[in-house]
């Protein structure tokens, strides 16, 4: 009980710097708060989509704060009605309608964005719904998603665990990519890891057959624990023949987090299974 996807104790955590690093050039002068982000995106992504319903449990990420620079708001403003998406678990999301009938793919955690714009260019003919909870990241990503011209992106605003668990049917997703999630090192905090055994059954459920599940990080602790677990998801299979990691393929851009971390001179692993 108590895991990272069923609801569990309230966890509260200190505030953070902003992991993302808005341009602060052009940032407001602080991070607006819980009100005044409802006043400034009266349409736009809400401030805590699923609301007191899913309040406990235990997080993923860190708490929502950062800086919104002057293009992220208006893009948030004019383009969250078409393109984005809260995530309140409240109802089943029509992917086909959504997407035009194109496959599925989930990413959680795009951050600023670039690589999910960089795929999504690459690939046209497949749906990238993109979660994550980080407001300046949201806006980076309709800005970029309007400028290349790409309509085969849906931005998503909340816990992708929930996403997953309450809006998403089984079998209805063509990939999952978890590219760099926050690796939590200290041994306290590793039940706020995303991939758990917990978390990798409910994942393999909304996968169709076929569907990949691509993983990456830049931590080895990580890499291991992924590794391990998804090798132990009997729904799963290692596109490895034999097991183990696979090199980087061609169609992931290294991301902005993969940058940060090959600068300290870290090790990156994919770890790239496929749904039986
Ligand atoms: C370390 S960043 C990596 C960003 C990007 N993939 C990259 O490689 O540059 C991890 C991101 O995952 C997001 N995240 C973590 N848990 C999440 C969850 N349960 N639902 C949605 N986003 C989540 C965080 O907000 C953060 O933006």
């Amino acid at each position: 009980m108590g895991g990272i996807v069923s609801d569990s104790r309230n966890h509260t955590s200190p505030p953070v710097p902003d992991p993302h690093g808005a341009t602060r050039a052009e940032a407001a002068p602080r991070a607006a708060n819980r009100s005044e982000r409802r006043l400034l995106f009266p349409e736009g992504p809400a401030v805590d989509p699923a609301g007191s319903h899913h309040e406990r449990r235990i997080r993923s990420f860190r708490p929502r704060r950062g800086r919104v620079t002057a293009g992220q708001g208006e893009a948030l403003r004019r383009l969250w009605p078409t393109r984005g998406l809260d995530i309140d678990g409240r109802s089943t999301l029509d992917l086909d309608t959504l997407f035009g009938g194109l496959p599925v793919v989930l990413e959680i955690g795009f951050g600023m964005g670039e690589a999910t714009a960089r795929m999504a260019a690459d690939d046209p003919g497949t749906g990238i719904l993109a979660a994550d909870v980080h407001t300046p990241g949201q806006g980076n990503l309709l800005a970029l998603a309007e400028r290349e011209g790409l309509t085969n992106i849906r931005v998503a605003n909340g816990d992708a665990i929930i996403l997953l668990r309450e809006m998403i049917e089984p079998g209805a997703l063509a990939g999952l990519r978890v590219f760099f999630p926050d690796p939590w090192p200290k041994k306290r905090h590793h039940k706020r890891r995303l991939i758990q055994p917990e978390f990798v059954t409910l994942a393999a459920d909304r996968l169709r057959s076929g569907a990949l599940f691509h993983c990456a990080t830049d931590w080895e602790p990580y890499a291991e624990q992924m590794l391990e677990v998804l090798t132990a998801c009997p729904e799963l299979e290692n596109t490895v023949s034999g097991g183990g990691y696979a090199p980087r393929p061609a169609f992931r851009p290294v991301t902005k987090f993969e940058n940060a971390g090959l600068g300290k001179g870290h090790r990156v692993h994919d770890v790239l299974f496929r749904r039986r």
